[in-house]
């Protein structure tokens, strides 16, 4: 609900259990009043005049602005700082109005003297208990104003000594939480190559000590790929402040007359009720509102670790009669079957298929994977090219480069600049022409390094504006490519889970989350990555052991089980499998397809307080009258002890029935809850799936 006191100029928005207000003040500021629990009573608000607190602490320094500007007396961050024709670099605002519906309102500014106006959007969902924020910057003047510096919005969180977490990593190793104290001095998440990266992820949490179930936490994720900026600062005068949007690291951008900059949203939330409430409101936003495919992921089947490029028709057919034999229904054929693509050398650019490899064509083994009855996808990377590739010859032109500088290789790859409409038509070109001519279901997008000598002559004096450019040609080709052939599910992947975030979830299907396929270090990458995003799009494979990065051999039961508690995929080498290793296959899959509607669109539990060493880790989800209960015990101590796992979002005044060692048991939901499910597991890797009906 948007309240609005029109003498104050009070704004007041509500959502279900939260609350959101801010002001226009004495001065003219926009000033946030309060963020948290639910009050709703307007009246109650006041505003409190400022007075400085001297003159190094100014009012406007003081003040909790929702957009701070650069201009004036601010020595603080800001989210816009612009540059006028005439060289003024300062903005002042003043209040124009606003314009409001049932679930948006825009705050309108506009600079004093300039023809610049901000509006400020506010979109609400009420049931998510969370808020979308984005600015739109538009030049009414009749000159050029250079922004340099753009933000989605700032934040005021009136507490101190917070905890905040973020992600940590690299290369198959995403997704790894760090958890640090907010003290004085600025935290700065970012990513300045283009094509984002395993290290930070674009969201914020922070919390009062919070748990997994109670507690205060304020969140907020960016739709946005690449190049993003995140500052957390907590302030000398008592409070933490949140700024996120686009990075300004080698960003600049003249917005001409009449045009408009917008940036992207930033979804924020509160909770009193800890992290779980958190996950349970992003994930029920995102599986709404963000992803547009809803339907239940089809289980795959992809050969990259098992054959890598070595990819061809014959054995490529085997593989596909083998993984519907097991119960895929999605066959994948990754890198290698195009162009001269026989190592990361060459190919990338050249999308003809390769005819050593498919001599009858693509045609082939598509006929046999539909006569099966089975989907079919494919892999491209459509951003890139690499320099012995025919188009490279044509083209040379059509990567980011200066003059006069080196084109360093990274995979043996360059970065099409695909901010030059005729290469962004390239791309589009190319893969309407797959998916018009095949019948293809799913493409997976891969990236696979960053751009460098970021030059792009054709964007003129706007070149630097290339890193939010190039994301948003990405965003294009495939909002154009699913127009058209609608069915078509994108996978997006950069070297792994190298794109993680909302802005490609907004437009891509799911995620390869990590070329990291190690059944235990798989627990803790999804542990975080269910945090802020949805289990529906966590791509995770089964895949041969010892694992090709840690070594590790792990039974296949708790490989499978590792896999199931997202959007499950195979990657084993099946030529190779034992007849008793497929038996394991195809009952594991057979099991995952009666439960994957729980566990795509269920609620997900994270029991554990903290994954910790040979301890037991129990993961739920819960959907409607159906649960499912994972259990790892990734290592055994000494004569390990049972456990009890008191499960979560039971109705308390029901029975649930479940097997437990091939004993069949009805139990109340209160005493699962508080009592606990007693759990023995023995021995290294051991897990177990329960599943629970409400009755
Ligand atoms: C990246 C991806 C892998 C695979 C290879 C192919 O590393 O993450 O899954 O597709 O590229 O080259």
């Amino acid at each position: 609900m948007i309240y609005i006191d029109e003498i104050k100029n009070i704004f007041v928005l509500t959502t279900k259990n939260t609350e959101y207000a801010f002001c226009v003040d004495n001065i003219g500021l926009l000033r946030n009043l309060y963020w948290g629990e639910k009050i709703d009573s307007i009246k109650d608000y006041e505003i409190e005049e400022l007075v400085e607190v001297s003159t190094n602490d100014p009012v406007f320094e003081i003040t909790k602005e929702e957009y701070p500007v650069y201009g004036g007396l601010r020595y603080k961050e800001n989210c816009l700082k612009a540059t006028f024709s005439d060289n003024t670099r300062d903005i002042v605002y003043k209040y124009l109005g606003y314009e409001k519906s049932d679930d948006e309102l825009i705050i309108k500014l506009k600079d004093k003297y300039y023809d610049l106006q901000i509006n400020l959007v506010y979109k609400l969902y009420y049931e998510f208990d969370l808020i979308e924020r984005k600015a739109i910057i538009i030049n009414n003047s009749k000159e050029d104003i250079l922004l340099e510096n753009v933000m989605s919005a700032q934040l005021h969180i009136p507490y101190e000594n917070l905890t905040f977490r973020n992600t940590h990593g690299y290369w198959a190793a995403e997704q790894q939480e760090f958890i640090q104290n907010v003290s004085y001095g600025k935290i700065v998440i970012e990513n300045r190559r283009g094509v984002s990266g395993h290290n930070h992820n674009p969201y914020f949490i922070l919390d009062n000590n919070a748990t997994e179930t109670t507690g205060e936490v304020y969140f907020g994720a960016l739709n946005l790929t690449g190049n993003f900026k995140g500052v957390i600062e907590q302030t000398q005068y008592g409070e933490t402040l949140v700024q996120m949007g686009i990075n300004d690291f080698d960003f600049l951008y003249y917005l001409s007359p009449n045009e408009k900059f917008e940036t992207p949203e930033i979804v924020i939330g509160y909770t009193n009720k800890g992290f779980e409430s958190m996950s349970h409101n992003m994930h029920a936003y995102a599986n709404k509102h963000i992803i547009k495919n809803s339907n239940i992921r089809p289980v795959l089947y992809n050969s990259w670790e098992a054959m890598e490029f070595k990819v061809n028709a014959k054995e490529q057919i085997e593989l596909a009669k083998r993984a519907k034999d097991i119960g895929t229904e999605l066959f994948v054929v990754d890198d290698g079957w195009f162009g001269q693509r026989h190592s990361i050398k060459n190919g990338l650019g050249d999308w003809y298929v390769n005819k050593e490899k498919f001599p009858n064509g693509l045609e082939e083994l598509i006929k046999e994977v539909k006569n099966m009855g089975m989907f079919f996808g494919i892999w491209f990377e459509p951003e890139m090219v690499n320099p012995l590739t025919e188009l490279y010859k044509k083209h040379p032109d059509w990567v980011y480069n200066f003059d006069n500088r080196e084109r360093n290789l990274s995979r043996e790859q360059l970065v099409l600049n695909i901010t030059i409409p005729e290469v962004c038509e390239y791309v589009f070109e190319t893969l309407d022409y797959y998916l018009t001519n095949y019948d293809i279901d799913y493409i997976k997008w891969d990236v696979n390094r960053p751009i460098s000598e970021p030059g792009a002559k054709n964007l003129l004096k706007n070149e630097r504006s290339l890193w939010i450019n190039h994301i948003k040609s990405v965003y294009k080709i495939v909002d154009r490519l699913k127009k058209k052939h609608p069915k078509v599910l994108f996978e997006a992947c950069a070297s792994g889970g190298g794109r993680i975030d909302f802005g490609m979830l907004s437009h891509f299907d799911d995620f390869w989350t990590s070329d990291n396929t190690d059944a235990y270090d798989r627990l803790f990458i999804q542990n975080t990555y269910s945090k802020i995003y949805p289990i529906k799009a966590m791509r995770a494979w089964v895949t041969d052991c010892p694992n090709f990065l840690s070594k590790r051999v792990i039974p296949l039961e708790f490989r499978f089980d590792s896999a199931m508690m997202g959007a499950l995929g195979v990657g084993c080498n099946l030529l190779k499998m034992s007849e008793s290793e497929i038996d394991i296959c195809r009952e594991k899959i057979k099991y995952y397809k009666e439960i994957r509607h729980i566990i795509q669109e269920g609620k997900f539990y994270r029991l554990d307080k903290t994954l910790k060493d040979n301890d037991y880790y129990s993961f739920e989800y819960v959907l409607d009258d159906e649960v499912i209960l994972f259990v790892f015990l990734p290592q055994s101590k000494i004569g390990h002890r049972h456990t009890f796992i008191k499960l979560r979002g039971l109705d308390e005044n029901s029975s649930y029935e479940f097997t437990i060692n091939n004993e069949n048991k009805t139990k109340s939901g209160i005493y699962l809850q508080n009592h606990g499910l007693k759990i023995k597991l023995s021995g290294d890797y051991q897990s177990m799936i329960i599943r629970l009906k409400k009755i």
